[in-house]
């Protein structure tokens, strides 16, 4: 075995990622392969406790997979798999439910907002959602989780789980911490108060897959300008612009731009122009991929079924030591 520490984390199928997702989370999660044992799941579990489409749920989780491997997952070095081939998820779901009470989970600001977006569908499995990322991470003892801020509470209540499991069974999990990627968020690119989502609708975000004409067309059509701002800061949609640029061009063009800014001369459809080729030309190559993939889309799912059974092997050994641990075995 190797002395790499184990990481864990998951992303949801929505099927199809976008820049907020890259930038955020993904791009660090392919140079966290190097140095660490990761496991990289698709987390079809938790995309179900909001309403989704089954009839296209399979093609969404496979189109996750294509896009996770176009850009950089790589199956030699880690292990990427669905959740739900490995039932043992679910298992660990409900012997962590026994330990923590309700009151934590209410106080969960994620399940209070998908609560208000979705008021129709307030099922168990939103209220339980965070119990079921604990299992995630735990079921392989993950030690590091890279993700996004907006999940450090759940992360959290996972650091709440293994201590009362510790406490009251033996020592056996040790703490979770989180990798926070260094990008700012990116925000929507109509709504810039907002974190860069799907759920938004197809102008607020940059898909992985978009075309050229597309990328161009959103890139200009993005919020900029909203008047003067509190203690003299950009506007929300102009600082998201520069983040985005940041990002993706060099850093004498994020120079150029600032300065022009700062001069009162910055021409926005120049930012914008600037800012969309630069989105296409990184994008370029992970689209190639997505193609060479989407042709080929045996080869993704044996890649798939590969990391489920690696991981349930593991999953299913550790589950074992667990219920142990708890006098049930
Ligand atoms: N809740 C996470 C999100 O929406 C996805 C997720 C599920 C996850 N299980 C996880 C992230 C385990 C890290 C670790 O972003």
């Amino acid at each position: 075995m190797s002395d790499k520490k184990i990481l864990f984390s998951g992303i949801q199928p929505t099927g199809e990622l976008h820049i907020g997702n890259y930038l955020g989370a993904l791009r660090n999660w392919v140079e966290l392969q190097d140095k660490h044992d990761c496991f990289y799941s698709i987390v079809d579990l938790h995309a179900i406790t909001i309403d989704y489409d089954q009839e296209n749920y399979q093609e969404q989780i496979l189109n996750t997979a294509i896009d996770l491997l176009a850009l950089g997952i790589d199956p030699k070095k880690s292990t990427l798999f669905v959740q739900s081939r490995v039932p043992e998820h679910t298992e660990l779901t409900w012997l962590f439910n026994t330990l923590i009470p309700m009151a934590e989970l209410q106080r969960m600001t994620q399940f209070k907002d998908k609560s208000r977006q979705n008021f129709n569908n307030i099922n168990m499995g939103l209220f339980d959602y965070p119990v079921l990322q604990a299992a995630d991470i735990l079921l392989y003892k993950g030690e590091l989780v890279p993700v996004g801020e907006d999940q450090l509470q759940h992360l959290e209540l996972a650091n709440t789980i293994l201590r009362k499991f510790n406490n009251k069974f033996g020592e056996y999990f040790q703490k979770i911490e989180p990798i926070i990627s260094k990008s700012a968020r990116v925000m929507s690119l109509q709504e810039p108060n907002n974190k860069m989502s799907k759920s938004l609708g197809t102008t607020n975000y940059i898909a992985l897959r978009d075309d050229e004409d597309t990328i161009r067309k959103k890139i200009m059509s993005a919020k900029t300008d909203a008047g003067p701002q509190k203690d003299g800061h950009m506007s929300p949609g102009v600082d998201n612009l520069f983040t985005l640029l940041e990002n993706f061009a060099d850093e004498k063009i994020v120079k150029k731009f600032n300065l022009d800014y700062h001069n009162g001369n910055l021409k926005y459809s120049e930012l914008k122009a600037e800012l969309a080729q630069t989105i296409i030309n990184t994008l370029k190559p992970i689209q190639d991929n997505i193609v060479k993939l989407e042709k080929d889309k045996d080869k993704v799912k044996k890649i798939l079924e590969k990391g489920a059974q690696k991981a349930k092997k593991i999953a299913e050994n550790n589950i074992l030591e667990i219920k142990e641990k708890m006098g049930l075995i």
